[in-house]
């Protein structure tokens, strides 16, 4: 009989890339993938400890399925893994004894030895070491699920930005091989992918053997027939080597689309957030490129009430961001996070404040991604259709900006790349056409 798996993600893409690959080594255990908790013989919650918020929200999900596993009499497996098992394994064990595995991200190749160790222990199983040996050689080939996909190939972090749990719950930089990478990716375009997003916590800090950057990973994956599409995320803005700028200039399977992280507008807060780089570096990098790549958007992080955040502080984000223009951005107030250096400053920001800096902050953000996106009606668009829609013969693709695209009654396949005309702008979403639609109909 098959065993059912659910595996639920919280955080960052890299948690959705390594819950996938979670489910491909316990697939040969013979666990198949489960809609929801309720039907599942083994649930693995993958956790995520950047913000306090994040981080607590296991903890009431641990509840819910304590109560399923009693109504079960125990016949459940339960393993919290991520960054909140890395950071917090033991104390995970002490609150919540029914869990039978707390693993950290870098030990899931692991998974098989620690479901067969619960099963005889009858006790709990911990494994959240940092173990010599890289996961990545020990996974299998992985399967895709649809025309885009995620690879990692880069982990950890050594910037060490103030606020930042990253560097002790993922562990130091590490660059997984270029061949590795790009095996992994021919495997991925045999099955049907034609987009992929290069991930890592500082994607760019890439680095080869034989002293390869990251630009030049580019160019090599770009040579793969059948892959249309290469995005990366997440940059530091240190890591912008003249090679990967110049990648933007050349590679037309680079999409023009580019998350880089700025944090703040304030060459105070940047010097305090340990960002190692200032206000104007980040502007002059922005004009290359953009220079580059003229139609490049962009998409970035900011956090508000940093420790010492003034009033000053607080409008050079604003002006920075009036100055550069996002079309898309994650914000955050400023969340003090344990064993990190900045928990333990002093002028931390009263939550109240913190609230209204980032209430006017995403006013200004939200006000440039709908102009971004009114900008687009009447545009056309290659957009990658890569899944139903809510209504018969709809499919919903992703722009090349990672716009939500929604088109009915297209004579197209899932996985195609299509021309599109934006002709409607919906609270989450665009609506479009066919570009040409006679030749789609031939
Ligand atoms: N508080 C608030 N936001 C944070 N981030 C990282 N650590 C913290 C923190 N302690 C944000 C940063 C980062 C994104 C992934 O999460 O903006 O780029
Ligand atoms: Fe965290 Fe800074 Fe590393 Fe990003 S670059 S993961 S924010 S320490």
């Amino acid at each position: 009989m098959t065993k059912k798996l659910f595996v639920k993600t919280y955080g960052c893409q890299m948690n959705v890339y390594d819950s996938a690959r979670m489910a491909d080594v316990l697939a040969p255990l013979g666990y198949a993938p489960a809609d929801g908790p309720e039907q599942a013989d083994m649930v693995i919650l993958n956790t995520c400890h950047i913000r306090e918020k994040a981080a607590e929200k296991v903890f009431s999900e641990l509840g819910r399925l304590k109560r399923l596993k009693a109504e079960r009499d125990g016949a459940m497996i339960i393993a919290v893994a991520g960054c909140v098992a890395q950071a917090e394994g033991e104390e995970i064990l002490r609150r919540a004894p029914f869990v039978d595995i707390v693993l950290g991200p870098q030990t899931y190749h692991r998974l098989p030895e620690m479901v067969a160790q619960a099963a005889r222990a009858g006790g709990a199983v911990l494994d959240t070491e940092f173990p010599p040996e890289p996961k990545f050689d020990f996974l299998p080939g992985p399967q895709a699920g649809g025309a885009a996909a995620f690879l990692s190939v880069q982990e950890g972090c050594d910037k060490f930005c103030s606020f930042c749990v990253v560097p002790y719950t993922r562990g130091g930089e590490y660059s997984r091989p270029a061949a590795a990478v790009i095996d992994e990716a021919r495997r991925l375009v045999d099955q049907g992918v034609v987009e992929l997003t290069l991930l890592g916590q500082n994607v760019n800090a890439w680095h080869g053997e034989d002293g390869w950057g990251f630009g030049r990973l580019i160019r090599a994956l770009a040579e793969i027939d059948g892959l249309k599409r290469i995005r990366y995320t997440t940059s530091h803005p240190r890591d912008m080597q003249d090679d990967l700028i110049a990648a933007h200039a050349e590679i037309d399977k680079l999409m023009p689309f580019l998350h880089l992280p700025v944090q703040s507008g304030s060459n105070r807060m940047l010097e305090a957030m340990n960002r190692r780089h200032d206000r104007d570096t980040y502007l002059r990098l922005v004009e290359r490129l953009k220079a580059a790549r003229p139609d490049l958007a962009l998409s970035s992080d900011f956090i508000v009430g940093f420790p010492g955040e003034t009033e000053a502080d607080f409008a050079d984000s604003l002006d920075l961001v009036r100055q550069v223009g996002f079309v898309q951005t994650y914000s955050f107030k400023y969340s003090a996070r344990p064993g990190t250096p900045a928990a333990g400053l002093p002028n931390q920001i009263p939550e109240p404040v913190k609230e209204a800096r980032l209430a006017e902050l995403q006013d200004l953000l939200n006000e440039q991604t709908r102009r971004f996106n009114t900008a687009c009606i009447g545009r056309v668009m290659p957009v990658l259709l890569d899944r139903p829609g809510r209504h018969p013969g709809q499919l919903i693709g992703r722009s090349p900006y990672m716009q939500s695209v929604h088109v009915d009654d297209i004579a197209a396949r899932l996985g195609q790349v299509v021309d599109l005309r934006i002709t409607e702008l919906y609270p989450n979403s665009l609506a479009a056409v066919p570009a040409d639609a006679e030749r789609m109909r031939a």
